[in-house]
């Protein structure tokens, strides 16, 4: 078996260096799967000497693929490695030809045996190439300029496992383009300019267990109900369709999806039906305005939920949090809006320990305009591994006092009073936190106004003791004056005539 393998031609993937086959693909496969099969067998019986045999095989074979004579030393031969062999010695080859300007025309259909990888990014693709391999279990085709796919374009890959189409222009696709491939778990289509799709394209992908059609615009023009619609696997776990322009998003309730990215689309409200089964949730990016308790009320496993960006939320309201009861972590970063939380947000917080205990970990506010939280959160926030507070415009005031005893950094400042704002809320002095209802100045007008008064009535009193300018003290002494001049007339009595 070894010497035979030695002899067969080399199968090279560029036809520049391409040799001439002289087996047919059938016939060649079986003698390498006899081989293989036999090499398995001697490994386990632990016969090195044939062993070796057959690593020197490899080692030309790939020697030949990888490094032809032909373009020794040239700047587009691909990179060939050995990628984590399996314990049964089963060899498994990473083909890189990234980076390497490869037009499909260049390209050989027929792949090496034992290739597992083969990385076809940032070439000029204009196609998808048709390649013919049984052991492929990764093609990348990202960031190429690939922008129609033929029908039955994969289905001679029969082992593919991942099928990375993101970053070209595809617009076009035929019903049956993913046709052969039974075996295929992620299909990345993201970033493409996918609309209108053909009725369930998705269908023959029976155990496809990640699809991302994230960033194809027009999206929206294409049948909104996903499953019965395009045939995506009812075991589907993972979808991403971000920024498809949605409006609406229909998914079956008992499917049981786990990851679902929502970001940056028109969703003015949760959809309605969301599979129960989430455990996360990326709804960021979209158009809602309030954060209610029926939308999250079906969301009990979610333990992951992002609300970012949202240019219009402004509140989050009682209880609309309280059903994420394995709720670990929660953003709502950068939602410029957001004013208000609602004391009961998260549903009644016993005040004791000794009460629910909560799964949160991770919270952030980071970059909201929230002024202040109620003290019934304290329990809640208090037992977080991270509480992000970056940016907000806090009130530092006595309601806000107890967030300064938490034992997690908020890197939360005050923005409230004025003079500790800029401060970390945990380096401000506790006795700036107070509850006067009187502004800092309104205290200096009283003072004034006070001193004012009092000048005015020092002034008052001495003018009121002065006398009246009319009154003087010395009066005109005159004929009715008691100090008016006597005079006193002789006796006329003592001298009779
Ligand atoms: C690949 O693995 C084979 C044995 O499975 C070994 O002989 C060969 O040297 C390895 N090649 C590289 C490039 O690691
Ligand atoms: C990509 O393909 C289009 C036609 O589909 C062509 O006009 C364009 O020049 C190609 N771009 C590159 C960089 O090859
Ligand atoms: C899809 O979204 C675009 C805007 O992104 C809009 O102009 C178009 O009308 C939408 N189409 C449908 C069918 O909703
Ligand atoms: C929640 O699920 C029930 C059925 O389990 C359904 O009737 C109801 O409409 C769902 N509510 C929301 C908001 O999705
Ligand atoms: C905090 O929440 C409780 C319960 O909802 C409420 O009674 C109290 O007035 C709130 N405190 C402030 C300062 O808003």
């Amino acid at each position: 078996m070894e010497v035979e393998a030695t002899n067969q031609e080399p199968l090279i993937l560029v036809k520049l260096f391409s040799a001439p086959r002289s087996f047919t693909m059938a016939s060649l496969e079986m003698t390498r799967r006899r081989a293989t099969f036999a090499l398995q067998l001697l490994l386990l019986l632990q016969l090195t000497g044939f062993s070796r045999t057959e690593n020197i095989d490899a080692v030309e074979e790939i020697d030949r693929f990888c490094y032809p004579e032909s373009a020794r030393n040239s700047r587009r031969s691909c990179e060939c490695s050995n990628v984590s062999a399996s314990p049964w010695g089963m060899r498994a080859l990473r083909i890189d030809c990234s980076y390497k300007d490869y037009r499909a025309s260049e390209l050989s259909q027929l792949l090496p045996l034992y290739i597992d990888t083969l990385d076809l990014s940032w070439n000029a693709l204009d196609e998808a190439p048709i390649f013919t391999s049984d052991s492929l279990h990764h093609l990348n085709l990202m960031h190429n300029n690939i922008s129609r796919l033929v029908a039955g374009n994969f289905k001679q890959l029969t082992s593919l496992r991942e099928l990375y189409l993101g970053w070209n222009s595809i617009g076009q696709l035929e019903a049956t383009t993913f046709e052969g491939l039974p075996h295929l778990q992620v299909l990345d289509l993201a970033h493409n300019n996918l609309h209108s799709l053909p009725g369930k394209l998705f269908a023959p992908m029976l155990v496809l267990g990640t699809l991302d059609v994230s960033w194809n615009r027009r999206f929206n023009e294409t049948s909104l109900d996903l499953y019965s619609g395009l045939g995506i696997n009812l075991k589907l776990n993972v979808l991403r369709l971000d920024a498809c322009s949605l409006t609406e998003v229909h998914l079956p309730q008992d499917v049981p999806l786990k990851e679902l990215s929502l970001r940056r689309n028109l969703l003015q409200q949760m959809p309605k039906q969301l599979p129960q089964t989430l455990v996360r949730l990326d709804i960021s990016d979209n158009l809602l305005e309030h954060l209610l308790h029926e939308d999250t009320s079906n969301l009990t496993q979610v333990r992951q939920l992002y609300m970012e960006d949202m240019s219009l939320l402004q509140s989050i309201a009682a209880n609309s949090l309280a059903p994420l009861e394995l709720l670990e972590t929660l953003s709502f970063q950068n939602s410029r809006r957001l004013t208000h939380l609602d004391a009961e947000a998260f549903g009644h917080v016993p005040r004791t320990a000794a009460g629910k205990k909560w799964a949160l970990r991770s919270l952030s506010f980071r970059g909201t305009m929230l002024r202040t939280f109620n003290s019934t959160l304290a329990p809640l926030f208090g037992q977080l591994a991270e509480l992000d507070l970056n940016g907000l415009p806090l009130q530092c005031d006595c309601e806000l006092l107890w967030l300064k005893q938490l034992p997690v950094q908020t890197n939360g400042r005050c923005y409230k009073p004025a003079r500790i704002r800029g401060m970390l809320v945990t380096s401000a002095r506790a006795d700036a936190f107070s509850c006067d209802s009187w502004p800092r100045w309104a205290y200096s007008l009283v003072v004034l106004t006070l001193i004012a008064l009092s000048a005015a009535g020092i002034y008052l009193i001495v003018m009121g003791l002065r006398p009246h300018r009319g009154v003087t003290m010395r009066r005109k002494v005159g004929a009715g004056s008691p100090y008016a001049r006597v005079t006193i007339e002789p006796n006329r009595q003592e001298n009779p005539h």
